[in-house]
């Protein structure tokens, strides 16, 4: 079976996680993937962004978030009052997942992971959460909130809510959610809604 766990080291810190992630055999992705993308952050994060995979720009460069996606993540987040300094930003899958379309040049284009890859790579995300231990999960989009909250989870009934547990979850749509809409402008002011019940919980 797919499993990172195997490869989770006991007793490493957020650093030695990241490390270790690097060489994660335990499921195909890393074979076509250019490198391991692991979160990041201050250890001292309250709140745990976590979105699906990283994307293109993500892969290439080996940071989350920072692509198209990430720039308008960090203006929801601003727009909402949450201090980036006090985010950890990760993933439910640690490596980028694509197809490669011949048209226009070679396009490397996001593929969904499926639910036996976000379970393999579960052993990473317990292990940043339980060394974080943050006050606050945010779950970006279906994928995240479907690992955290179980698959019956409807992302369009429930977000913006908080979901108790330890730590509580609140969900919300995935960013490029509102670059793929044809309504950016409202997609963006729904994102800013949820992050801002995200903000307040926080305070
Ligand atoms: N989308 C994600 O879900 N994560 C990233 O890191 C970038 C884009």
């Amino acid at each position: 079976a797919y499993d990172a766990g195997p490869f989770v080291p006991e007793d490493a810190d957020l650093a030695g996680l990241a490390r270790a992630a690097a060489d994660c055999r335990g499921c195909p992705l890393h074979e076509a993937a250019t490198r391991t993308v692991f979160g990041e952050g201050s250890p001292d994060a309250r709140v745990v962004l976590i979105g699906e995979q990283p994307g293109d720009q993500e892969d290439r460069q080996g940071h989350p978030f920072v692509g198209p996606a990430g720039r308008e993540l960090s203006r929801a987040l601003e727009e909402a009052g949450i201090d980036p300094e006090l985010a950890y930003i990760t993933n439910a899958v640690k490596h980028f997942k694509f197809t490669v379309r011949e048209e226009r040049g070679k396009r490397r284009m996001h593929e969904s992971p499926s639910l036996r890859e976000v379970r393999a790579c579960r052993p990473w995300l317990d292990a940043e959460l339980s060394l974080l231990a943050p006050d606050l999960v945010v779950a970006l989009g279906a994928t995240a909130a479907r690992g955290l909250l179980g698959s019956d989870f409807r992302l369009t009934r429930h977000r913006g809510e908080l979901q108790p547990g330890n730590p509580p979850v609140l969900a919300t749509i995935h960013p490029s959610a509102v670059l793929r809409s044809p309504d950016r402008g409202a997609m963006h002011a729904s994102l800013v809604s949820d992050l801002t019940v995200a903000a307040r919980t926080l305070a």
